[in-house]
């Protein structure tokens, strides 16, 4: 989603800017802007479209300065206009702003500020923040103190209700940017003679390696070799600077032609990444020491709660579908963003983990402080070392799957599901499962890179398939059990990267309604590799071929579909356990080719944003 990038030192800000804004593209943004600041001038420069677009505009008049602050915009209020980018100026042409985030209570802010005598070119809800804090500039700090932005900053923000992360300049502090964070992440970077700022760490890669993480509630002011963070309730905050492991936090195509086909085809180490580590001595059972939890606390739940947001979510499914299985006892999934609004029971033996890829999905974040609030342990799956849920949970897993670029999550959502299937497999462990089937459920774990290598050998037969399909408008994706999940998973990674329409459904359920679909011009992409299931699987392809639906079968019992299906990837027989993730990487294949095949942008998506972190 939005991105912030900001500069304060000894060297030509501009192109750091730039360069910081190209790296946090892949988030996903319809505009971009910067300010720059020297000699009481503020230089904006703002356009819809790419980073490109800005950068040429940036060439072309340049503007010498030491700091500065920079955005990309993924419209909410107002539409992708060259106004509404930001940074946005106070109308005394003070204050510059970039925001992250939604401050609900804008209208009133704005009819405050208008009744001050501040006007507006924007649509947008930032403008009103940059105003305010102008005016709290103007008339509500002492001219004479020497905190007075970071003073007008804490003041106009305690009016603010929403969620922001800011970075703040004012043309009569040449030496000074603010930044704070209300539910949007905001990271500072710590440099010889110089700090940076950037939602995202990336957004200073290979610019600084010591970080500070700010927290909600918090809010800095950084000259060029100090920094000072403090509350809300202006109590100042020891520092706490981290290290970054650039190795887990960058990533580059590597010679493949997109992220997203570099990050299906790196799986095999992904999943191994996901393991290494992480299996017992004698090979029955997995370790997962993050999880911060005695085996006698683990015993005692009886229950736990999964929740997420899109792929994340589906990864729960199989969760779900594993803790149900193995260790035997309930499990809901529950999107986060209905979580954290619906007061679910819970008691004292409930257990609730929260997935996320980037770690900062805000719905997911509000769903674990909603947990947290209530008491429970709360525990989580994340890629993001340092990310505010991997911060803020009471324990839990990292993926080590390395950044992921790509929009459609691809070796985050296999990465989750193997992570998952190591907590059952732990969980049931300390139960009912046997020494003998740990080592089974184990062994299979172990060999699973090797059968994700093999399968992605199939990527030419699935780019004939995506070709002969590529230009159909709707797809059903049909599964059951522990393939229901992908059904689902197969849908949105269509539908994300190809914009066609497709739902995903439990293959019995067919025929309640989604059978009316079936014609021609709507295939069918049917999972069916559960044994006992076959028959029933086999059932449901003769009723989509009785109604000359097309049927792509994606099974490792090919035989039955021989002369049903119009085409079959034929994957290997795997263990049980480790199959929903064998069956998984057709469907990616399959939806990035037929991407490709339709010309459209796998990378970023149009209206999408990597990490969401506005509700
Ligand atoms: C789909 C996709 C999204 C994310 C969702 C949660 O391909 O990537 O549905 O899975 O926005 O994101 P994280 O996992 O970062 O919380």
């Amino acid at each position: 989603m939005c991105g912030i990038t900001g500069y304060i030192g000894t060297r030509n800000a501009a192109p750091i800017l730039i360069e910081g804004l190209c790296k946090l593209e892949y988030r996903g943004y319809d505009s971009a802007g910067l300010a720059l600041l020297h000699n009481g001038v503020l230089d904006v420069k703002k356009k819809k479209g790419r980073v490109a677009v800005l950068a040429s505009e940036v060439q072309s008049k340049p503007f010498y300065a030491t700091m500065g602050i920079s955005h990309t915009r993924w419209a909410t209020h107002g539409g992708v206009t060259d106004a509404n980018a930001h940074p946005h100026i106070s109308s005394d042409g003070n204050i510059a702003l970039v925001h992250n985030g939604i401050i609900e209570n804008y209208e009133n802010i704005r009819k405050f500020c208008e009744s001050k005598g501040y006007t507006f070119k924007s649509q947008t809800d930032s403008e009103a923040l940059a105003n305010l804090i102008a005016y709290h500039y103007e008339y509500r700090t002492n001219k004479d103190t020497k905190n007075r932005l970071l003073e007008a900053v804490r003041k106009a923000l305690a009016h603010v209700e929403g969620t922001y992360g800011i970075a703040v300049l004012s043309k009569f502090h040449e030496d000074e940017m603010i930044a704070a964070r209300k539910g949007s992440p905001l990271i500072i970077g710590v440099g010889k003679d110089e700090h940076l700022v950037a939602s995202d760490v990336l957004g200073f890669a290979g610019r600084a390696n010591r970080v500070i993480y700010l927290e909600d509630g918090q809010i800095a002011s950084i000259t060029k070799d100090n920094c000072e963070i403090i509350t809300m309730g202006n109590k100042p905050i020891d520092l706490v600077v981290n290290d970054i492991d650039w190795e887990l936090e960058t990533a580059d195509m590597g010679g493949a032609s997109s992220f997203m086909e570099k990050e299906i085809f790196e799986q095999p180490k992904v999943l191994e990444n996901a393991i290494r580590g992480r299996i017992s001595d004698d090979s029955s059972t997995s370790v997962l020491n993050g999880l911060n939890m005695t085996p006698n606390e683990l015993r005692q739940v009886d229950r736990i709660i999964f929740c997420a947001c899109g792929t994340a979510w589906h990864a729960c499914m199989l969760a779900e579908y594993y803790i149900e299985k193995y260790v035997r006892i309930p499990v809901e999934v529950e999107y986060a963003s209905e979580f954290r609004y619906k007061n679910a029971p819970l008691d004292k033996s409930t257990l609730v983990f929260v997935v996320s890829q980037s770690g900062e999905t805000i719905d997911t974040l509000e769903a674990l402080r909603e947990s947290k609030r209530k008491g429970f342990k709360t525990l989580a799956i994340t890629n993001s070392v340092g990310s505010t849920i991997s911060r803020e949970s009471d324990g839990g897993l990292y993926q080590y799957a390395g950044k992921e670029v790509g929009v459609a999550s691809t070796k985050a959502f296999t990465s989750q599901v193997l992570i998952s299937l190591l907590v059952a497999l732990y969980m049931a462990r300390m139960r009912d499962l046997s020494f003998s089937a740990g080592k089974s459920i184990v062994d299979s774990i172990i060999s699973l890179p090797e059968h994700v290598k093999n399968v992605l050998k199939l990527a030419p037969q699935i780019k004939q398939i995506a070709k002969k399909y590529a230009y159909k408008h709707d797809f059903l994706f049909l599964g059951r059990l522990g393939e229901f999940p992908l059904a689902l998973e197969g849908a949105l990674k269509l539908k994300e990267i190809s914009y066609i329409h497709a739902e995903g459904y439990p293959a019995a359920e067919m025929k309640h309604g989604p059978i009316a679909l079936v014609c021609p011009e709507c295939p069918t992409v049917i999972f069916a590799n559960t044994e006992e299931i076959i028959p029933k699987l086999v059932s449901n392809a003769q009723e989509i071929k009785a109604r000359k639906g097309q049927l792509i079968a994606i099974t490792d019992t090919p035989e039955s579909f021989e002369g049903l299906a119009d085409d079959i990837i034929a994957l290997p027989k795997v263990h049980e356990a480790i199959m929903p993730i064998v069956a998984t990487i057709p469907i990616q294949l399959l939806a990035y080719y037929v991407a490709l095949e339709r010309g459209c942008d796998v990378d970023k998506p149009r209206n999408l944003a990597k990490a969401v972190t506005v509700e």
